[in-house]
């Protein structure tokens, strides 16, 4: 009995001993701004939750609130209200385009009167809301309440495209995961979630049109086991799987009310064997085709010189423009051997008929014609940086994937520019010891490599550096088959990236990100996201 007593005390003690968690300030990505304040507000069920504006959406940044005081706390949060003026403590979310915060950014005030939530736009609200989160207690606990430290922060990105992609060809992934996958991006403060859907390996997204896309080009008979470059063998199971224009409607209206614009890819006019395999009359020889069952670039790609090439992919892009509200659509670009369009009489006759020099012109014939196309409907394209050579389309932005080049020599033309090169951004690399990870396509891209990155270029002058929209770490699912191999390659690494493209690059200090990272890591597990633990070993 007595025994029992002291356990009771000692559980009583831990809970709520300021030991259990830090109360120091430990958000990632971290503030352009935090002043701290000695002493705790407390959310508890009897905190009025209050917002002062008209317009929609009120839900999309209260929501990750409630759900956080309800799941972590078990608070029963009352039920959030309008009011124009605030009330003595309470959680006040103003809007307010007259603040002179910046666009994304938010002011947040923790006294020990309430807290105050402020921005001029929607989304900046939401980013506030996702720092108030991470001032609570990273531990799960009944207590009916949450204490915040005080302080007061400003804070705003410092860039305007921070993003991810995701490899859904190489290895399908459910829509379930693929909404996860934003959820955790939004609490990292990523905007853009670049959605690789076409492949040589499979096509996962389905076009009213063209049926045989999803029916044929979205399963490979079987999958290379191992290395790509050494292994014969293959596992004789079919992989399939695409997202119905109904599912791709509901990612992007779920990402959407999280501030996270979905970028769609269609790739062209190479890793298109899945749709060559559909439609053989795409390639030069007319085929037979067949969806890839293993990695790779492969020489068989889209005629260039056929009309009916051009009439596809506007139809397809026709239904993509629909589902997807983006300014930017990803065409793709990247590793198009040119060996069938020179052997293709249509296509020589293309190079003839419109004046070029060569293959390489005639990809970027290619593309200028479905930028063309694109900017018709009011849309711009973004490509991989091969999208340079024969000349760049006149409005096209450049994905830099091939080091930093591609990205300097655009921004110095003055086109747009995102920066993912693979020595820093690609989080399909190894990021410790090969011998001690699940393998990999190679490289290597520790979290602190990743953690150093800069996206602009010292080559640039400040004028051209305007032209840098942010950076995007990119994943390649080659050798990540499942759900959880994807979050292990991806966390913790993205976090660090989240800082690089959020934070002042003068306050980036990897110590303190690694200090910070000891409470975000206890929300990962909290979440039950299955991180690399390499760096914190
Ligand atoms: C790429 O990694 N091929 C863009
Ligand atoms: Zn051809």
């Amino acid at each position: 009995m007595k025994y029992l007593k002291i356990m009771t005390l000692a559980l009583g003690a831990l809970a709520f001993s300021p030991n259990t968690y830090t109360y120091g300030i430990n958000i990632v990505p971290k503030p352009v701004s935090i002043t701290i304040e000695k002493g705790t507000f407390s959310i508890s069920g009897k905190t009025p939750i209050i917002y002062n504006f008209k317009e929609k959406g009120i839900e999309n940044i209260t929501a990750p609130l409630l759900n956080h005081l309800k799941n972590f706390y078990g608070i029963e949060a009352l039920p959030v209200k309008y009011s124009a003026r605030s009330e003595k403590h309470s959680v006040y979310i103003s809007l307010n385009p007259a603040s002179g915060i910046k666009k994304e950014g938010y002011r947040l005030d923790v006294t020990r009167e309430g807290i105050t939530l402020e921005a001029s736009t929607p989304n900046g609200l939401f980013y506030g809301i996702q720092t108030l989160i991470q001032m609570m207690p990273a531990s799960k606990a009944t207590l009916k309440k949450a204490s915040v430290p005080l302080a007061h922060i400003e804070d705003y990105p410092r860039f305007k495209w921070r993003g991810l992609h995701l490899d859904v060809c190489r290895h399908f992934m459910p829509k379930e995961f693929v909404l996860k996958y934003i959820d955790y991006m939004a609490m990292h403060k990523f905007n853009i979630f670049h959605f690789h859907l076409t492949e040589d390996q499979g096509w996962r997204i389905e076009i009213k049109k063209y049926p045989l896309l999803t029916k044929i080009g979205s399963v490979r008979k079987e999958t290379i086991v191992g290395s790509n470059k050494l292994s014969k063998e293959f596992d004789g199971t079919p992989h399939g799987g695409f997202y119905t224009q109904d599912d791709i409607r509901e990612i992007v209206e779920y990402a959407a009310k999280r501030y996270v614009t979905v970028v769609p890819e269609i790739e062209m006019p190479g890793h298109a064997l899945a749709a060559l395999a559909s439609y053989p009359h795409l390639g030069c020889t007319g085929g037979p085709y067949e969806v890839c069952t293993r990695w790779g670039v492969w020489k068989d790609v889209m005629c260039a010189g056929r009309e009916s090439t051009f009439a596809f992919l506007q139809d397809v892009l026709d239904e993509v423009l629909t589902l997807f509200p983006s300014e930017y659509i990803h065409i793709g670009g990247d590793e198009c051997p040119k060996d069938s369009w020179k052997q293709c009489p249509v296509c020589q006759q293309r190079i003839v008929d419109e004046g070029l020099k060569d293959e390489h012109e005639l990809q970027s014939y290619f593309i200028q014609r479905i930028e063309k196309y694109i900017n018709s409907k009011g849309r711009k394209i973004i490509g991989w940086d091969e999208i340079l050579e024969g000349g760049l389309a006149p409005n096209a932005a450049v994905m830099s994937w091939r080091g930093e080049d591609g990205g300097i020599a655009a921004a110095k033309q003055h086109h747009f520019v995102v920066m993912s090169p693979g020595t820093h951004c690609y989080l399909d690399h190894y990021q410790a010891d090969p011998k001690t990870q699940p393998f990999a396509i190679g490289g290597f891209t520790p979290l602190e490599k990743i953690y150093s990155y800069e996206p602009v270029p010292s080559a640039l002058t400040l004028e051209e550096s305007a032209y840098i929209m942010g950076a995007q770490g990119n994943v390649w699912t080659e050798y990540m088959a499942t759900e959880k191999h994807v979050e292990y390659m991806v966390y913790p690494r993205a976090a660090a990236l989240a800082e690089v493209v959020w934070s002042p690059k003068e306050s980036r200090n990897y110590t303190d990100f690694m200090l910070r990272m000891k409470e975000q890591t206890k929300r990962y597990d909290i979440y039950r996201i299955n991180y690399c633990k390499a760096a914190f070993e």
